[in-house]
């Protein structure tokens, strides 16, 4: 979608449709001047309990030549003093479901203007790039009667410094690009999306982006020692792969942050077959992979000061005569012997040699992303992602860029008693333990492999894929992770 940016009267500016914003608890000056605009219709509204400005809430009107727009979009923002960002998003997002269905494909918005709050601009902007989200490539029919959004006119409040508005739009378009890049990568099907697509496309992100790739093959990966990862992939046609992708905005000396996104590309379960019923959603199991291309795609985009590294484990878990199998006993990179007790919890299994392997880079902080547990999604449902590490700046730290941006993360502890049901009797440790805790000795099992380095891990299971509309996050792929590792690099 186009941005364009003006600072016209909103009262005097000629649009398909204006959105506004509308307090459930004050009216403020736009929304007044409207109001008498249109005769007292909004009051009217009010008064008749209509439209009462709740959030998540709309209304589209025909202002029929009283302004020069041609509608108003009406958005509820809730109660003044409770208004943030995250509701400002949701706001914005709200307005998209609006004009989608009344199929508005231009418009221009004052949604921010309700408000001082410094990040607003970006809030609205954000909101409406990630709520104009839609995933239909596999709709073959009806093609020319499909909608889709064209052009967006933010309304920046007279003498606003429009150079300065527009470069804060570009970085927010950046980092939505980002969201959207991960998204699509979730929604497409696992027979599209291959461990070679994944190789693909972080190849074609380092030849847009300047960045560095490197694909490693299973002949080198078995060579470097990678048997945890090679190990899941035997049963897959496609072979595994070991993506790293670089970025370099802080020169050659600076320690990078490292991400580690998990890159499942189809989680069938192994030899250790998961029940039919949802199997469909284990395409989703590389939404890990997908928030660090995202991410090195946004950061270097903004060309953030800082050295970032992208490392991606990615493999198809099948069963099939090759497979590994219960019983078997996996060498790690880092020597650690690993008895497989359940072939399905195989995202440990490529992330703990990916986690070793980032060791050479230094990192400054180490930061894993992975669809790891069902448990996870148990305890914390779909609302927050996991979050669990053994350096608790770092954890504090993600946390906040987490408030800041609306992907919420809640702690979970990895103390040493969860570990217990992780030891072998044969080899140093197995791959499953009990069923309770899942979510935490997963991430306890993680811990054996990263040594002192600062980390964190993101289980984000629940929050990946949503199988219900949220306000600028449509049912489907949310594109989870990217937002806030950006929230959090610049936060550094
Ligand atoms: N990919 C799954 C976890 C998952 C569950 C992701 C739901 C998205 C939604 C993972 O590989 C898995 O199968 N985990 C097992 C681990 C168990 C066998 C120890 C689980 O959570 O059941
Ligand atoms: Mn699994
Ligand atoms: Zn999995």
């Amino acid at each position: 979608m186009r941005i364009d940016l003006s600072s016209a009267n909103p009262l005097e500016h000629a649009t398909a449709a204006l959105i506004i914003g509308c307090f459930e608890d004050a009216s403020d000056d736009l929304f007044s001047a409207c109001d008498a605009a249109l005769d007292g219709c909004l009051g009217r509204l009010a008064a008749s309990r209509e439209f009462s400005g709740k959030t998540a809430t709309s209304r589209l009107l025909h202002t029929l030549g009283r302004l020069p727009a041609e509608r108003l979009l009406l958005v509820g923002l809730g109660k003044r003093a409770e208004l943030d960002d995250e509701r400002l998003r949701q706001a914005a997002g709200t307005a998209m479901q609006a004009l989608r269905s009344a199929r508005v494909a231009c418009f221009s918005s004052a949604l921010h203007l309700a408000t001082t709050l410094p990040g607003a601009l970006e809030a609205v902007t954000a909101g409406t790039l990630l709520g104009s989200y839609a995933f239909e490539q596999y709709k073959t029919k009806d093609q020319d009667q499909r909608f889709g959004f064209e052009g967006m006119t933010l309304l920046l409040p007279g003498g606003a410094d429009t150079g300065e508005a527009g470069v804060r739009i570009g970085r927010t378009e950046i980092i939505c690009q980002g969201v959207r890049l991960a998204r699509d990568l979730v929604a497409h099907p696992g027979n599209v999306v291959t461990t070679g697509y994944l190789a693909d496309t972080a190849r074609e992100l380092a030849s847009s982006h300047g960045l560095e790739c490197r694909v490693y093959e299973q002949d080198e990966l078995e060579k470097l020692g990678m048997n945890a990862l090679v190990g899941v992939g035997k049963g897959a046609a496609e072979p595994p792969r070991l993506i790293v992708l670089e970025y370099r905005g802080a020169g050659a000396k600076g320690r990078p942050v490292v991400l580690v996104g998990k890159g499942v590309t189809f989680d069938s379960g192994g030899i250790s077959i998961k029940p039919g019923a949802g199997m469909e959603e284990m395409k989703t199991d590389m939404a890990g992979a997908a928030a660090v291309l995202g991410t090195m795609a946004a950061a270097a985009g903004m060309k953030l000061p800082l050295n970032l590294v992208g490392i991606i484990p990615t493999v198809e878990n099948m069963p099939d005569g090759n497979s590994f199998r219960p019983g078997d006993v996996l060498t790690s990179l880092s020597g650690t012997t690993i008895e497989i007790t359940n072939t399905d919890a195989e995202g440990r299994l490529i992330l703990c040699d990916a986690l070793h392997f980032a060791q050479q880079y230094e990192p400054e902080a180490l930061i894993d992303l992975a669809t790891l547990t069902g448990a996870c999604v148990v305890a914390l449902g779909h609302e927050a992602s996991g979050l669990m590490g053994n350096d608790q700046s770092l954890v504090d730290a993600l946390q906040r860029a987490g408030e800041q941006c609306g992907e919420r993360l809640w702690q979970l502890p990895i103390w040493d008693a969860y570990g217990e049901s992780m030891k072998s009797d044969i080899a140093d440790l197995k791959n499953s333990g009990s069923r309770d805790g899942g979510g935490i000795k997963a991430a306890w099992f993680l811990k054996q492999f990263v040594g002192s380095t600062s980390w964190a891990h993101l289980d984000i299971a629940g929050t990946a894929w949503s199988d219900k509309a949220r306000p600028y996050s449509p049912k489907g792929a949310t594109g989870v992770g990217v937002r806030l590792l950006i929230e959090y690099l610049q936060g550094r």
